[in-house]
């Protein structure tokens, strides 16, 4: 079945826009417009999201058969279920009848979807198996086996469950493109994986979902201003002066990216429990132990908005403290307006109180009310303000940082590894790569 029919043509206006960035990205230039626009915004929706893997959920989240959550993909609503045989799935969350949604709660345990319109019932497959008076209206007629749920294509990579509208797209390992091997450090702590600790905290934001995953993709360039609080009371184990070390790296074409910043002086894997280190040890390779050993604040985001941060937090100032792990999904509502999910995964093997500390340190940095995530949405939201004026939208943004900067060659890991960790290579990608898709009919 076809799902997806590329229909929406940028305006000539638009049109123009993307084909400048080609030559004007890699130069250093992006337009300001791209960030807070309602043609963009909608073109999105089918060019990016209608085609890119996008995250729906950790499989932790559906751990025994008839768990569901409900999640998005563009203005999609998806049931992401795990079957009776214990199959992850996902369907579009519509009843094939007249488009009621067949679910309602956000998360729940089910081996039935029952509409609540004229009673449509689908099994957690999505096989349509129950039509209410199907002999009386019907006839027998009606052929169940064509009005099944909407399948929507899902593959997994260590824990993390994607989806994907598009037939034709390349298999998330394709997609991926070597980015796995930095997903490892978030995703392999040990032989279990990880496990969502409780349940995403969400909320609305005013805010262009790209302004969130390109500081994801390695802004340690505002860190020591807009959270100069964490430096100067010590809850964060790096200075304005040694802030700036370590790498970046990117998947040419791909659009994902990771900053790696080490701290100089630190412990090998400090803030980890000996547990976890010894674990990470044997489930890591030794070139990925030889790179992450080392690093302070992993920060990526998978391409297109996806991001998962690895940081060290501590309640003792001055301490290296606990580190945590937050992933979270920059979900688009509308031009210049995201549905913020955030999770906290935890290495599954872990001891408990190590994984209650880590989602307490998750909570007071990166929670909703987060101190970290207060300092990012402020900023965020002002500037995605600014950049929808009659003057702004004409303007470009620099994206010169690092221009001259050559590759490291030893890096043991795939991709374009750049260092230091601060400067704009793994944005001039991003935004390439997006032009890509948003030019593709
Ligand atoms: S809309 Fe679902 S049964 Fe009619
Ligand atoms: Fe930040």
């Amino acid at each position: 079945m076809q799902v997806l029919k590329g229909r929406r043509q940028p305006s000539p206006e638009v049109r123009s826009m993307l084909e400048a960035m080609v030559d004007m990205v890699p130069q250093g230039r992006v337009p300001a417009r791209i960030f807070n626009d309602p043609e963009v915004f909608e073109l999105e929706q089918e060019r990016i999201f209608g085609r890119c893997w996008v995250f729906l959920a950790h499989e932790s989240e559906i751990p025994s058969p008839g768990d569901y959550v409900l999640r998005y993909i563009a203005n999609n609503s998806i049931i992401v279920v795990r079957d009776e045989e214990g199959k992850v799935r996902a369907h579009l969350n519509m009843c094939r009848h007249r488009g009621n949604q067949v679910c309602k709660a956000e998360m729940g345990n089910a081996s039935h979807f029952r509409c609540s319109y004229h009673g449509w019932t689908y099994k957690n497959t999505g096989e349509l198996i129950g039509v209410p008076y199907w002999n009386e209206v019907y006839h027998r007629r009606l052929d169940k086996a064509e009005w099944a749920l909407v399948p929507v294509r899902v593959e997994t990579y260590n824990g993390l469950i994607f989806g994907n509208l598009d037939p034709d797209a390349p298999s998330l390992e394709e997609y991926l493109g070597g980015f796995q091997w930095y997903l490892d450090f978030y995703l392999k702590p040990g032989p279990n994986g990880t496990e969502v600790y409780g349940t995403p905290d969400k909320w609305v934001a005013d805010t262009d979902w790209k302004i969130c995953a390109e500081n994801f993709a390695g802004d340690g360039y505002h860190t020591p201003v807009a959270h100069a609080f964490g430096f100067e009371l010590g809850y964060f184990p790096s200075s304005a002066r040694t802030h700036f070390e370590g790498v970046a790296v990117h998947i040419p074409g791909k659009g994902h990216a990771i900053g790696l910043g080490r701290t100089p002086g630190m412990p090998p894997f400090f803030g980890f429990p000996p547990e976890v280190v010894e674990a990470m040890q044997q489930t890591l390779t030794p070139e990925q132990v030889q790179v992450f050993s080392q690093v302070r604040t992993a920060v990526c985001t998978v391409f297109p908005n996806l991001s998962i941060l690895l940081q060290p937090f501590s309640r003792i100032p001055g301490q290296p403290g606990v580190r945590f792990v937050t992933m979270r999904l920059w979900h688009p509502i509308g031009p210049g307006r995201i549905q913020m999910w955030s999770w906290c995964i935890v290495p599954k093997d872990a001891p408990q109180w190590y994984k209650d500390e880590s989602y307490l340190a998750y909570t007071l940095a990166f929670g909703a009310a987060g101190m970290f995530e207060q300092d990012d949405f402020e900023n965020w939201t002002n500037l995605t303000r600014q950049v929808k004026s009659t003057l702004a939208r004409d303007l470009v943004f620099p994206y010169e940082m690092g221009m001259d900067l050559e590759p490291d060659p030893t890096f043991p890991g795939p991709g374009v590894a750049v260092p230091p960790y601060v400067h704009e290579t793994n944005f001039r990608n991003m935004w390439s790569t997006w032009a890509k898709y948003m030019l593709r009919d």
